[in-house]
C-alpha cells in the first residue's frame, strides 16, 4: 500500500463532513472469523439453502441451530481486531457516525462502536416462531431452544436467504446513506443485496466512496479509491495519518 494513496484517503477522511462505514465478513477475518465466499469461506463448506433459509429451517431445525450454536461457540473465542477498534476510535472522536455492518457477530459492538446499524441481525438474538417473543442467549444454544413465553421453537433472530431486512433498521439506513459525503466499504464481496447497493447510493448522492479489501471486488469499478491490504493493516495506519 503506497503512502502516497495512505495520505490521499486520510485527507479524504479528515476533509469529511459525514462519515460512514459499511462493513462485511472480511474485517472479522484477522479476528478468525470465516468470511462466507473467501477461501475458507463457509459457503465453500457448507450448503446455504440448508442452513440460512426458513424453508431449511422448518425442515430440519436441529441442523440449524447445531450450525448457529457451532457459530456462536467460535465467535465467543474471538476478539476484536485493530479494523474494528480503529472504528471504535474514529466514531469516540467524532471522525465517523455510524457503522452498517452485514455481519452478525456483534465484535464492532465490542470493540466499543456505539453507532452500529446491524442490517441482517444478531448472532445471540432470537426470536419466536410463533408469538412476538423477541430474547438473547448468552451461551451457544444447546438443541433448539424454546420460547419462554408460549414454548414455540425460537429461531436466530438474523436474516435469511429470500427474507426481506428489518423496517425499522432500513429506515435509519437510508437516512445515514443519504447523509454520508463518504463512505468506507470495508470487507465485504459486494454480492448480496440490499447492502451490495447501499454504496452506489452514496455516490448517487454526490459522496466518494473508499474501497477496503485484499482483492477486487464489482463495486471497485465505481469507488474513489480501492485500498488493497488487510483492513486490520490499512486502517490503523491511515489513522497514524489523521
Ligand atoms: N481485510 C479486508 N477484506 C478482506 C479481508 C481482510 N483481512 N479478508 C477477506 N476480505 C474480503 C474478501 O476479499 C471478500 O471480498 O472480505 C470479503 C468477504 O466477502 P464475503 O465472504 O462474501 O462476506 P460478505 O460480503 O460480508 O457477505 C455478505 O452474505 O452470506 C451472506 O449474510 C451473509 O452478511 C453476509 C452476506
Amino acid at each position: 500500500m503506497d503512502s502516497e494513496t495512505l495520505s490521499h484517503v486520510a485527507q479524504i477522511i479528515s476533509e469529511s463532513e459525514y462519515l460512514i462505514a459499511l462493513t462485511g465478513a472480511g474485517i472479522s477475518k484477522e479476528s478468525n472469523v470465516p468470511t462466507f465466499r473467501g477461501e475458507d469461506g463457509m459457503w465453500r463448506n457448507y450448503n446455504a439453502m440448508e442452513l440460512a433459509t426458513p424453508s431449511a429451517f422448518a425442515r430440519n431445525p436441529e441442523l440449524v441451530w447445531e450450525w448457529y450454536s457451532w457459530r456462536q461457540g467460535l465467535i465467543a473465542e474471538c476478539k476484536p481486531n485493530r479494523a474494528h477498534s480503529t472504528l471504535a476510535k474514529w466514531e469516540e472522536r467524532g471522525i465517523l457516525n455510524y457503522v452498517i455492518t452485514q455481519n452478525v457477530d456483534g465484535l464492532h459492538r465490542r470493540a466499543g462502536s456505539a453507532n452500529v446499524l446491524e442490517v441482517h441481525g444478531d448472532l445471540w438474538a432470537t426470536k419466536c416462531t410463533e408469538c412476538s417473543h423477541h430474547g438473547r442467549l448468552d451461551a451457544p444454544a444447546d438443541g433448539v431452544p424454546k420460547c419462554p413465553e408460549c414454548g414455540s421453537k425460537l429461531r436466530p433472530d438474523v436474516v435469511w436467504f429470500g427474507e426481506s431486512l428489518d423496517r425499522d433498521v432500513m429506515m435509519s439506513v437510508y437516512a445515514e446513506l443519504e447523509r454520508a459525503d463518504v463512505c468506507l466499504v470495508i470487507g465485504t464481496s459486494a454480492l448480496v443485496q440490499p447492502a451490495a447497493s447501499f454504496p452506489l447510493i452514496v455516490k448517487q448522492c454526490g459522496g466518494k466512496v473508499l474501497e477496503f479489501n485484499v482483492e477486487e471486488t464489482p463495486l471497485s469499478r465505481i469507488v474513489d479509491v480501492h485500498l488493497s491490504g488487510r483492513a486490520g493493516e490499512t486502517l490503523p495506519r491511515i489513522d497514524s495519518l489523521l
